[in-house]
């Protein structure tokens, strides 16, 4: 763990490319999907606590050679290389940002574990270009840890027992666990405007990538998981159950915000900020709606 974070997991462990790899699995799709309409062509991104960089190498296609991606991370071991990405060991927590301007700004899983989040963001939005994006996206929660289908009574309680001592281990060291939630409003307090958000959950069946995640993260805090009240036979019958495809849970709920820095005057507003003919339709502060994404909310300021 680093001085002014409270992130448990350590991209040196050997769990980590698998953490990682899930992660990527299961959320790129949707994050992708959020980026695609607002990320422009030859933009300038900026990808934080980047992890395997599989959004920061989407990011580098997107904006193409003529575009910039820098991509941080605390722990830079398994970001993966890309022409167009520039890499850096960077502790957003206590170090100063890029230089920007940055028209994107994407922080995925990160901010819930910096306590300093609220001074963070004052700085994220303060390096973003008149008229940029920022982009933050956190597991809340989603329920106690749902079965729904596959294990008897026993298999349900041990899964159930997991989530709520997983959740324990990360709020002991002070991980905000209503941040995916408060997330909105901080970021219209950090002067963004048309703050948008949008959740996403899906299921996984055992031996998937949302199941192979629980199973990696209980391999790594085994020690952690036991000392707020599980015992060992339990992580092992959960290990079993995680693998079994009869299993399937509902995953966490993943909460996507996006808010966009205010053009500097009204004579700056009127001009296009990109040649992205989608955003040019959005310069009103809304935002493209997008389908299969039927709860998406808007608040214009
Ligand atoms: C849960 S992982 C998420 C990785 C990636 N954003 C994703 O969603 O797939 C959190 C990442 O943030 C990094 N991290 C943790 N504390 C950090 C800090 N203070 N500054 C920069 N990165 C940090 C970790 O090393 C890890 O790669």
């Amino acid at each position: 763990m680093f001085a002014g974070s409270s992130y448990v997991l350590d991209n040196d462990a050997p769990t980590a490319r698998q953490i990682l790899g899930c992660l990527s699995l299961m959320l790129d799709e949707f994050s992708i999907a959020r980026l695609a309409p607002v990320v422009p062509v030859s933009g300038r991104c900026l990808e934080l606590g980047a992890g395997n960089g599989s959004v920061a190498c989407w990011l580098a296609e997107r904006v193409g050679r003529y575009g910039d991606v820098v991509a941080t991370d605390v722990k830079t071991r398994h970001l993966r290389r890309h022409p167009v990405v520039t890499m850096l060991r960077h502790d957003l927590a206590v170090e100063e940002l890029p230089v920007g301007p940055f028209d994107e700004v994407h922080a995925r899983l990160l901010l819930a574990h910096l306590p300093s989040r609220l001074d963070i963001l004052a700085r994220l939005v303060g390096v973003l270009r008149p008229g940029g994006l920022l982009v933050v996206e956190e597991f809340g929660y989603a329920g106690r840890g749902e079965v729904l289908a596959g294990v008897g009574r026993a298999g349900v309680e041990v899964y159930q027992e997991f989530q709520q001592a997983l959740a324990d281990v990360h709020v002991q060291v002070g991980w905000d666990a209503d941040w995916a939630v408060d997330a909105h409003a901080a970021m219209r307090s950090a002067g963004l405007s048309g703050v948008d958000t949008v959740t996403h959950a899906r299921s996984w069946r055992g031996g998937s990538a949302g199941c192979l995640l629980s199973l990696a993260i209980s391999r790594e805090l085994r020690q952690q998981l036991i000392g707020v009240g599980m015992v060992a036979g339990e992580l092992d019958h959960l290990a079993d159950l995680l693998t079994d495809p009869a299993l399937v849970v509902m995953g966490d709920l993943l909460w996507s915000h996006l808010g966009r820095r205010p053009e500097a005057t009204q004579e700056a507003s009127a001009v296009p900020a990109t040649s992205d003919r989608r955003e040019r339709d959005q310069s009103d502060g809304g935002w493209p709606v997008q389908a299969g994404y039927p709860g998406s909310r808007t608040d214009q300021q």
